[in-house]
């Protein structure tokens, strides 16, 4: 069953006109990882009451879908760490109104469950892969012995039918810029779409520093040495620029330009965090806490009254705090909001 578009007033829109159509959810902040650019050196694990239940995220995402929102992807932390999020799939893939369900994982628990995923309604899989040598993967992941684990995990995705498979790759200048052949060669002999992500500044690990900042023009450049592309037209929204190659293979890379080139003013995203929070921009620190809503029985319409005033607080974006010399930090750890 598809329901309309939500209405001119229906729409979620903030106050630089812009309507969202994507929404993220963090389902957890735990994760088996500890990549150095995410994770905090102590990072403060959310008590397990204050996690929204499956229950809870299915009735928000549902006020969503009913407000416009029509895609979805699940993330963490790591998704796969919290239990039985297979049944949550299912449920948020029947919601009225919603196209498309995906999940970001770093792959490591994917492999034994790419197919129940998958049978459950989920349609892409993004893996987080930021190298494709071991010794160097176990060093950024903070992680021993997992990394062949994860390339089962990619490679059963691949078999298990979704529709896309993608992998995200955060290129750090003097660790992993030197692999952008390696992960195009990946894109295009294996046809999966790998993103290059532009590292953004989370100082929870005292680490970023714009020096390490590897832009998307570069890696594309880095690429076309290699293996000729042609851009394809952006879709609205879109986070990445995506290439395809000019020999047809069905292999695709993108780039996602967070800090050189942002895409804010048509961005059509907002975010739910694990513990019951809208955050509408990831660089700003406006949130709005709907638990208190949905643990004290607001109807319906309440909770869509809440969610549109949470969406109001949407920042203009990275252009506007550069204009005016806003320093720009992730103000909130990665884990908490989708890494
Ligand atoms: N900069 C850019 N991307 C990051 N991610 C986590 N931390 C950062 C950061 N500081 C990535 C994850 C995942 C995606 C959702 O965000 O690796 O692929
Ligand atoms: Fe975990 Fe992803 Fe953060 Fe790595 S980037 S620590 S896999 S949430």
């Amino acid at each position: 069953m598809s329901i309309p578009l939500g209405s001119a007033d229906q729409i979620l829109s903030d106050s630089f006109g812009r309507h969202a159509r994507k929404l993220r959810i963090s389902v957890t902040d735990r994760c088996n990882f500890r990549c150095n650019f995410c994770m905090p050196q102590d990072p403060e694990w959310m008590e397990d009451a204050d996690l929204l239940t499956f229950e809870e995220i299915t009735r928000v995402a549902t006020v969503l879908a009913r407000l416009g929102v029509t895609n979805i992807r699940l993330s963490g932390g790591e998704p796969l760490m919290r239990r039985g999020v297979e049944d949550l799939v299912g449920s948020l893939s029947r919601i009225p109104g919603i196209r498309a369900v995906g999940m970001t994982t770093n792959g490591a628990l994917l492999k034994d469950r790419a197919r129940v995923l998958k049978a459950n309604g989920l349609h892409c899989v993004t893996l987080s892969i930021h190298s494709l040598k071991p010794e160097r993967y176990h060093q950024i992941t903070g992680t021993r012995d997992v990394f062949w684990r994860v390339m089962d995990g990619l490679q059963e995705a691949r078999n298990a039918g979704f529709e896309r498979v993608k992998v995200n790759c955060v290129v750090t200048r003097g660790c992993n810029e030197d692999e952008v052949q390696d992960f195009a060669r990946l894109a295009h002999d294996a046809e999966v779409s790998v993103r290059f992500i532009e590292y953004m500044p989370f100082d929870g690990s005292k680490m970023w520093d714009s020096g390490l900042v590897v832009g998307g023009e570069e890696i594309i450049r880095s690429i076309e040495a290699h293996y000729p592309l042609l851009p394809l037209e952006r879709e609205h929204g879109a986070t990445a620029r995506h290439y395809k190659f000019s020999d047809n293979s069905d292999g695709e890379v993108g780039i996602i330009t967070s800090m050189t080139k942002p895409f804010c003013s048509d961005c059509d995203r907002i975010r739910l965090t694990a513990d019951g929070k809208v955050v509408p921009c990831l660089f700003s620190k406006q949130e709005y806490d709907l638990k208190p809503a949905l643990r004290g029985g607001s109807p319906d319409p309440e909770l869509s009254d809440r969610i549109r005033r949470a969406f109001l607080l949407k920042d203009e974006g990275i252009e506007r705090m550069l204009r005016d010399h806003v320093e720009l930090k992730l103000v909130r750890p990665m884990h908490t909001i989708g890494g």
